[in-house]
């Protein structure tokens, strides 16, 4: 059993393990941990989820103290004869505890263990928890001397105590996203981290050799984070600029990771193309309209909705004929936040089923959680979970 610590979205986290593992495998925990039912877990396939860790033990519910005393016991007896030097950071979430009695824990740690000649280097806490980032530039999780420990405290009030297998790379992450040749602040800086979600979302835990399509391949962060998964990634544009730069950044991501990926590109329509078979899933970012940087007036607002809704409607009739059913389909479209924060949706997200597509439901998440913003933002992406019917 794994848990896993969710990111500043915790639902689409929740989505993206609910499809790889099925929704069943995933139980919440708090508002911000889910444990998940599998033997496997690896990090980086993620976008969702930055840390998460295998369970050890369960305590009843406590407080630090009772908790901090149960782990110094534990994990001096566990590490007693450990060979070689120990680097250890402590995680506490959703427990009512500051970062200095966590660090106190630590040293407590640290002083049993120096009786039996273990040496062990203490991560410090600023909050409760390290930070991904912390935990990533310490590699904690990675090998079997780099240990960062996760308590967790749940809506039950049990206490999970897990071991990291890791935190997302966000150096990589960073890297992908701001060193790519080609980058356009109009189409959008979808995130490689929001791709990732999506093409889970789409394909779930299939370990086929799969085809995927982008039809608004726009940068090709969709592709680029497609081919590092290991599937082939098939791109088109309306605009033969985006095309030229998704092959850019696609050379520049096999160059560096010494790789040859396989895909195709190529200019059209999403109206009203016909693509290559085989397509074996649809993930896309399509047409957002433009960027607002306050939200539009009522008119303005309901000519860039009329829009948005016609060609993105256009593109699902027109993919339709060309993919078999139960092909599954993850779309990014937009929504509008107003000064209230409400949302103003697609029209067509409700008349989905009229043209043949059904949208996946969740156990732990509703279509008013897929939502993917920044507090600033007006634009927001909305994710469509579909599959053709
Ligand atoms: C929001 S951007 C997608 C950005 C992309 N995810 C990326 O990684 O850069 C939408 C893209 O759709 C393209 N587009 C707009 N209308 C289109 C249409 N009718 N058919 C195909 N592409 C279209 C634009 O050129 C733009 O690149």
């Amino acid at each position: 059993m794994y848990i896993a610590i969710l990111g500043r979205q915790p639902e689409l986290g929740i989505a993206e393990l609910e499809r790889v593992f099925g929704g069943q495998a995933i139980k919440l925990t708090s508002q911000q941990t889910a444990t998940i039912n599998s033997d496997n877990f690896d990090i980086q396939r993620f976008g969702g989820v930055p840390k998460a860790g295998k369970v050890i033990f369960e305590l009843p519910r406590g407080d630090w103290h009772q908790i901090s005393q149960k782990v110094v016991q534990y994990y001096t007896n566990e590490w007693s004869s450990f060979e070689g030097k120990i680097t250890l950071g402590f995680s506490a979430y959703d427990i009512n505890v500051n970062a200095r009695e966590v660090q106190k824990t630590g040293i407590i740690l640290k002083q049993k263990l120096k009786k039996f000649g273990v040496s062990l280097r203490l991560i410090p806490n600023n909050e409760p928890s390290l930070n991904t980032a912390t935990s990533h530039h310490n590699k904690l999780g990675l090998s079997a001397n780099k240990i960062e420990l996760l308590i967790v405290a749940g809506h039950d009030g049990k206490i999970i105590v897990a071991e990291s297998t890791g935190a997302q790379n966000i150096t990589a992450y960073a890297r992908r996203d701001q060193e790519r040749p080609k980058r356009d602040a109009f189409v959008g800086m979808l995130p490689p981290k929001l791709a990732q979600i999506m093409l889970n979302l789409a394909v779930g835990n299939s370990s086929e050799k799969l085809r995927i399509l982008d039809p608004f391949c726009g940068t090709g962060v969709i592709l680029q984070e497609a081919v590092l998964m290991g599937y082939a990634a098939y791109g088109t544009d309306l605009s033969e600029k985006m095309v030229s730069y998704s092959h850019d950044n696609l050379d520049w991501l096999a160059q560096g990771y010494h790789a040859k990926f396989d895909y195709k590109l190529s200019a059209g329509d999403a109206m009203t193309a016909k693509w290559q078979q085989p397509i074996s899933a649809v993930v896309c970012e399509a047409y957002l309209g433009q960027p607002f940087s306050a939200p539009p007036s009522p008119a303005k607002l309901d000519e860039v909705v009329k829009n948005c809704n016609h060609i993105i409607t256009e593109f699902l009739k027109n993919l339709r004929p060309q993919i078999e059913p139960g092909t599954p389909v993850c779309v990014a479209v937009p929504a509008w936040r107003d000064t209230n924060g409400d949302f103003t949706h697609l029209p067509l997200i409700a008349t989905m089923a009229h043209f043949g597509y059904k949208p996946h439901e969740f156990v732990n998440v509703s279509q008013n959680d897929m939502l993917y913003y920044r507090e600033n933002q007006v634009v927001a992406r909305e994710l469509l979970v579909l599959t053709r019917i």
